[in-house]
């Protein structure tokens, strides 16, 4: 089983319609495909978690959410394998924030802006904050 993690950011007039729109495709797709994970948007960032087999999750990455107008600029922040689901209860769990943790964004912008190199995002760094999120979680599966 593998993690998922990348960023991207959201059209500029998204609206909670499209939030709807893709929870409401995603929950069932995943839930038929043993895909769990989080989505969280901030200040027009998507953060998204997939958990699964590596071939489901590559199918729903280049297949449908690569190929979404909701969002551009999709960048994987890692990709690794793990025994061991964060949110296993969730075929997608969605959280607006409203303060996100400002030192991760910024490392990862930066990353984005290539001032970073991609070893020096740590996934664990990454997967705390997600599971410290996991109590706001809503939209249980
Ligand atoms: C940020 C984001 C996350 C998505 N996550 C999932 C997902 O977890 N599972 C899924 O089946 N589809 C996911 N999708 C794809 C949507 O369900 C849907 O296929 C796509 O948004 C349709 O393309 P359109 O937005 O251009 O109409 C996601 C799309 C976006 C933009």
């Amino acid at each position: 089983m593998i993690q998922l993690v990348y960023i991207s950011k959201a059209k500029p007039n998204l609206n909670k319609s499209d939030i709807d729109a893709i929870l409401k495709e995603a929950i069932p797709f995943n839930k038929q495909h043993e895909i769990t994970g989080t989505l969280m948007l901030n200040s027009g960032i998507f953060m998204q978690l997939l958990e699964g087999d590596p071939l489901s999750i590559d199918f729903l990455l280049e297949k449908k959410i690569k190929k979404s107008t909701k969002h551009q600029h999709i960048t994987v922040l890692f990709k690794r394998e793990t025994n061991k689901r964060i949110f296993s209860e969730w075929n997608m769990s969605f959280l607006q924030l409203d303060e996100f943790d400002l030192k991760i964004i910024n490392k990862i912008m930066a990353w984005n802006t290539q001032s970073l190199t991609k070893k020096e995002i740590n996934p664990d760094e990454i997967l705390n904050l997600l599971e410290g999120f996991k109590h706001k979680a809503k939209d249980k599966a």
